[in-house]
């Protein structure tokens, strides 16, 4: 990482190109320009770019390469099957940068939503790493519906979202946690990159979990709210 400026809130000010135009990209590009950080929105539709842009207040827009040359930290906002190609054809430009992979590689399936990739090693975070191998890439901000990311202080029950990330390198992870304490959030590191298949697999489960009308985030009670019963195991 770069020293960086320091924002009104007292964190760093850092620069961030999102590729895409959509949902993610409006609710956490807004997200980001709250926290401060200079954001440059970029679509394959340059007229759409400037749209989310004005949207969030964005400090600029334009081409995908554009976005891509401006940050840091490159936020991939795309389907998943479109992501490891859109990171071969900019690997030049996204060498030495941070490429952050918000996808989740989803369909419908007879019993719900299934992965779209073979898990483990195919990965969409993964096959993004293959195609940039001059980058760092991290998985994170796939697990959260886009809703989250645009209320003002993500947090339930008295404590601060948590993010599960991973990364490839230590300044993708540093560089990860330090944009999610900047939105307020808690940064929860969950190891290198080969993590990435179960974080991918864990949004598709909570999903399902949400379209059949339960509640996801009432299934990973801690052990410590059942007193008595980690003492109790032999
Ligand atoms: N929405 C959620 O709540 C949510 C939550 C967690 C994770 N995610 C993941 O985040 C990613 C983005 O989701 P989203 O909801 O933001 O989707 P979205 O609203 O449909 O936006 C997708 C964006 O990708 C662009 N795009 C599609 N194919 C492209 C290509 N080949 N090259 C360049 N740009 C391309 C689209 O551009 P055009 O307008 O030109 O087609 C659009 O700007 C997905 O992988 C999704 O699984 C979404």
């Amino acid at each position: 990482m770069t020293s960086h400026d320091v924002g009104a809130k007292g964190n760093d000010i850092m620069r961030i190109g999102i590729l895409g135009t959509g949902s993610m990209a409006t609710a956490l590009g807004g997200a980001w320009v709250r926290a401060g950080h200079s954001v440059v929105v970029g679509g394959r539709n340059t007229a759409a770019a400037a749209t989310t842009a004005a949207r969030i207040g964005a400090a600029g827009h334009g081409g995908l390469t554009e976005a891509a040359a401006h940050g840091e930290a490159v936020l991939l906002a795309l389907p998943a099957d479109s992501a490891p190609r859109l990171a071969r054809e900019l690997a030049p430009v996204l060498a030495g940068r941070t490429v952050l992979d918000c996808t989740v590689p989803m369909a419908a399936g007879p019993d719900g939503p299934r992965l779209t990739s073979a898990g483990g090693t195919d990965s969409v975070a993964a096959r993004i790493a293959a195609a940039a191998p001059d980058a760092g890439v991290a998985k994170a901000f796939g697990i959260c519906h886009e809703s989250i990311w645009t209320l003002p202080r993500p947090a339930f029950e008295g404590a601060a979202l948590a993010v599960p990330f991973c990364a490839n390198t230590p300044t993708a992870a540093a560089f990860t946690a330090e944009l999610i304490t900047s939105m307020g959030c808690s940064p929860l590191s969950c190891g290198g990159l080969s993590r990435a298949a179960l974080l991918e697999a864990a949004a598709v489960l909570a999903v399902g979990v949400w379209w059949s009308g339960g509640e996801a985030r009432h299934v990973f009670p801690s052990p410590a709210l059942a007193p008595g019963a980690v003492d109790d195991e032999p």
